[in-house]
């Protein structure tokens, strides 16, 4: 797949099944990730792979952020299933470095880049991905669990896997609703 059609082309695909990717493909997706914009060379960026034994740690640790905000059992329950949408979920973290020249909005930024870089590396390898955050993206017990501190932020759980529905259309959309020239 060339590089524009993937870039005019790219959906997220909810339904994401076995097999996830794995050996080369997946550190291409690691390297994809990796070559995100970085203002001053900061490398704001952790990868945290969930797969396996991981996906249930991280649903602990969603269930045990869900109980801390009194959860009811509909909302445990959820929590519980939320990683197991896809075979892999890597939780994408901007670890900010403060600096002078580079606000940490910036090193957020990249950090989303990365995300985005890394679901397309996963699409242009035949595979799918999904990006999401809700409420535990933010969560202080999910934060703390996953080391994420200060002005650190989850910017992304990234699921990937394999898509288990039909390739969905895209929307085309009126550019004169978005373009301005000064
Ligand atoms: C930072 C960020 C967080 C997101 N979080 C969620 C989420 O929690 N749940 C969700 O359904 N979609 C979320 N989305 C949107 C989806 O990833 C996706 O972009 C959207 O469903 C539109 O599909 P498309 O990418 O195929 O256009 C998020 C997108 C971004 C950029």
């Amino acid at each position: 797949m060339d590089a524009l059609t993937l870039l005019l082309n790219r959906r997220s695909l909810p339904k994401l099944m076995e097999p996830a990717p794995q050996g080369e493909v997946l550190d291409n997706i690691f390297r994809a990730g990796l070559r995100a914009p970085d203002h001053a060379g900061l490398t704001p960026w952790r990868f945290i792979v969930s797969k396996g034994e991981g996906l249930n740690k991280l649903a602990d640790i969603l269930v045990e952020a869900a109980k801390a905000d009194g959860a009811d059992e509909a909302t445990l329950e959820k929590a519980s299933k939320a990683p197991f949408r896809a075979p892999m979920v890597i939780t994408v973290v901007a670890k900010v470095t403060e600096n002078d020249k580079v606000p940490v909005i910036e090193q957020h930024l990249s950090a989303g880049c990365a995300t985005q870089a890394m679901q397309m590396a996963a699409v242009a390898q035949g595979f799918s991905g999904f990006w999401r955050t809700g409420k535990w993206a933010y969560h202080p017990v999910v934060r703390e669990s996953l080391g994420v501190q200060g002005d650190d932020m989850i910017v992304g759980f990234l699921y990937l896997g394999t898509s288990g529905c039909r390739e969905a259309k895209v929307h085309e959309r009126d550019l004169s609703q978005f373009v301005e020239y000064l």
